[in-house]
């Protein structure tokens, strides 16, 4: 047992309260298992319905470290700083990689989150990719269980529309000045309530497709979760919000003819026969809820899924486009501009029947209301 540990265990068992910042906690907390020493919290009193896509401080965040070879177990922090060399690797070379995961309360009160075991995996690539030492699978679940049993209180209720948003994330925090892998690591998970990314919500947007920047090249890290890729679209970003768009659609950096996928989210369409098409490409993420939407759209509404290069003059094609990820889910999009066109989808106050039919179904599931079928929700022990 660690030392940290014990000292805590003794703190609790004398029922000794303490200060850090502004909030008082009990050292209980600091358990190796919530289960039991936790007492019943009241949930926080949030403005739930309103919430945007932002960060607000939670109770406690939960870290594990790498050094001289291994991993530690995960610990509990309720500080939300961190303490670095000004050397460490990730600040300069940027060994930095992170997942998006949401936790859900379910219709019969359930705490769920949707198919982290796959983020887990992802994460795992994205520290391959960029010559880290990856979480191993176990470590990261355990950690995520251990951050969401201690903040169960924000866990936005049933019905609100809000979520959970987790976000684990590693970086190399070897100090350094050489350009090489980090030999140490730090590996945290937080957790923050949000509702919808895309300020429209649900209701469509407008996008533009942007033919002089790029994300990711084909050999690159744009197919991982890579802090890299994110600054590499900032400009995009800022640029689409300054000309009044929701985001930027990006184009495969080669030929400058192919739909890559948005800033934070992959591209889907649907055609007028019914398919649903999405880009394959080497340098776009691989989303998870674009393979659940597959999925459910083949499996369940007998649609025909296609993955393949998809060619910007397919625009004036489409019935229905969106943009999907954990964060927007489906973001319906109302128009597409490229260059001197203004490509137009369905109402611009309403999403087109498809894609609220694959929205509602995904929805349901993550909600517990539809049968989860697959099995993708996974069930904390609260
Ligand atoms: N594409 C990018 C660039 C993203 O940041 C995200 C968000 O995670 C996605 C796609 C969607 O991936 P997922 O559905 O796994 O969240
Ligand atoms: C997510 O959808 O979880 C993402 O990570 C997108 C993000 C950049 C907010």
């Amino acid at each position: 047992m660690k030392p940290f540990i014990e000292i805590t265990k003794i703190l609790a068992q004398q029922s000794l309260k303490f200060s850090v910042g502004l909030k008082t906690f009990n050292p209980c907390f600091f358990g190796e298992s919530c289960e039991g020493a936790c007492p019943k919290r009241e949930k926080v009193k949030l403005d739930w319905k309103n919430l945007g896509f932002g960060y607000a401080v939670t109770d406690y965040n939960c870290r594990a470290f790498f050094k001289n070879g291994k991993w530690s177990e995960p610990t509990i922090f309720p500080d939300e700083t961190i303490n670095l060399s000004i050397a460490a690797q990730f600040i300069h070379y940027g060994q930095n990689i992170f997942e998006g995961i949401k936790v859900f309360e379910q219709k019969n009160g359930d705490i769920t989150a949707f198919r982290p075991i796959e983020n887990a995996k992802r994460f795992i690539q994205s520290a391959k990719a960029c010559e880290m030492v990856p979480v191993p699978e176990e470590l990261f679940m355990k950690t995520l269980d251990k951050v969401v049993q201690l903040n169960h209180r924000w866990v936005p209720p049933y019905g609100s529309g809000a979520s959970l948003y987790v976000r684990p994330f590693q970086m190399g925090v070897e100090p350094l000045m050489g350009v090489k892998p980090s030999l140490q690591y730090t590996f945290i998970i937080l957790v923050t309530p949000v509702g919808a990314y895309f300020k429209s919500g649900f209701k469509p947007g407008k996008f533009a497709v942007a033919d002089d920047l790029d994300r990711a090249a084909p050999f690159g890290l744009g197919k991982v979760k890579a802090a890299a890729n994110y600054v590499s679209g900032l400009r995009g970003t800022v640029r689409a919000k300054h000309d009044g768009y929701n985001e930027i659609i990006y184009l495969d950096c080669v030929q400058r003819k192919y739909i890559e996928e948005s800033g934070p989210a992959n591209f889907i369409a649907i055609t007028k026969d019914n398919k649903y098409v999405t880009p394959k490409s080497s340098s776009i993420l691989t989303s998870i809820t674009n393979m659940s939407l597959r999925e459910i759209a083949e499996k369940d509404f007998g649609m025909t899924v296609e993955e393949r290069p998809i060619s910007v003059d397919e625009l004036a094609d489409f019935e229905e486009v969106g943009a999907c990820g954990t964060a927007a889910i489906i973001s319906p999009i109302h128009s597409i501009t490229y260059k001197d066109k203004v490509f137009t989808y369905g109402s611009p106050d309403k999403a087109g029947p498809k894609l609220t039919q694959l929205y509602n179904h995904i929805r349901a599931i993550q909600l517990g209301e539809a049968e989860d079928k697959y099995n993708w929700n996974y069930k904390f022990n609260i």
